[in-house]
């Protein structure tokens, strides 16, 4: 049987990108949030996970206002990097495997998620980013990856209780697959942060650690919640952190904390990183 070995949630901020092309890890600015990834590099090679799933939002670069799926599966053999107008660097493309990917299309659909499915895919920033934050040594990324994109940019969007059930259905659906894989889960998104209008600018930092500290003990806590009271409470981007209640939904069972970081600011974002390890 496949495995769930853990979870990372991360904040995806653009400017991440060049802060590691002019590296800048260690600067004062940035080095809080770097640091939040110490404990996490020594986990990684302890458990070495074949395959992460990641839950993110695409902000433009695969899907415009034109088309925008609710849900979408990524189901090629790669996904390629552009920049979608951040001016960072693009990286190398991603390995997928879409057999894997139908399997997880195949079960979300028999449990009633009406998931888009992607034969090709270009994966923005929310996507590369806490990847490369996860392994950033290596010239590429080293392992499968398997993006599930949540529409968080043009409304009507998934609420959060829908997405804590995708989050469920995909954890099911791996650990049913008859395979030997380790997986991990990552959820790109969040925390509170608002880019524009009149609040932008908005931090709110006690229900960001409310927010993370549920995840540890109540995990379906932010469910109780609408969109719109979400978004009054973190702001109108600061939705993508129902990218963590998916994450942690697939996440599943018992936890034990291995690491947490709240950091502020990133860019106009609140910087939060965890790592949880599934425990039987
Ligand atoms: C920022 C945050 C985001 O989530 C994003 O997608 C783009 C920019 C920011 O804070 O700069
Ligand atoms: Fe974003």
């Amino acid at each position: 049987m496949a495995e769930i070995i853990g979870m990372v949630t991360c904040s995806h901020v653009p400017s991440i990108g060049n802060a590691l092309a002019k590296n800048s890890q260690h600067d004062a600015y940035w080095g809080p949030f770097f640091d939040g990834f110490k404990p996490i590099h020594p986990w990684l090679k302890e458990h070495q996970p074949d395959v992460v799933v990641v839950f993110y939002n695409d902000h433009g670069l695969n899907f415009f206002l034109d088309t925008m799926p609710t849900f979408s599966v990524g189901a090629a053999e790669q996904y390629t990097n552009e920049d979608e107008g951040w001016g960072i660097p693009t990286l190398p493309p991603f390995k997928g495997d879409a057999t894997l990917s139908w399997e997880i299309i195949e079960g979300l659909v028999q449990r009633e998620f009406d998931v888009a499915s992607c034969q090709t895919m270009k994966v923005d920033h929310a996507f590369t980013l806490p990847l490369k934050l996860l392994w950033p040594t290596e010239e590429s990324c080293p392992v499968i990856t398997i993006p599930i994109c949540i529409n968080t940019v043009q409304f009507p969007l998934p609420s959060a209780s829908r997405c804590y059930q995708l989050g469920k259905a995909v954890g099911d659906i791996i650990q049913s697959l008859d395979s030997r894989l380790k997986f991990l889960i990552l959820g790109s998104g969040g925390l509170s942060h608002q880019l524009d209008g009149e609040r932008a600018g908005l931090i709110n930092k006690k229900f960001d650690q409310d927010f993370m500290h549920s995840l540890v003990t109540h995990p379906a806590w932010a469910t109780q919640y609408t969109n719109l009271e979400l978004i009054e409470q973190v702001g109108t981007q600061g939705i993508e952190l129902i990218m963590w209640l998916a994450a942690r939904a697939a996440l599943g069972g018992h936890v034990k904390l291995i690491s947490s970081t709240y950091h502020v600011p990133i860019s106009n974002t609140a910087g939060g990183i965890m790592l949880l390890e599934h425990v039987n």
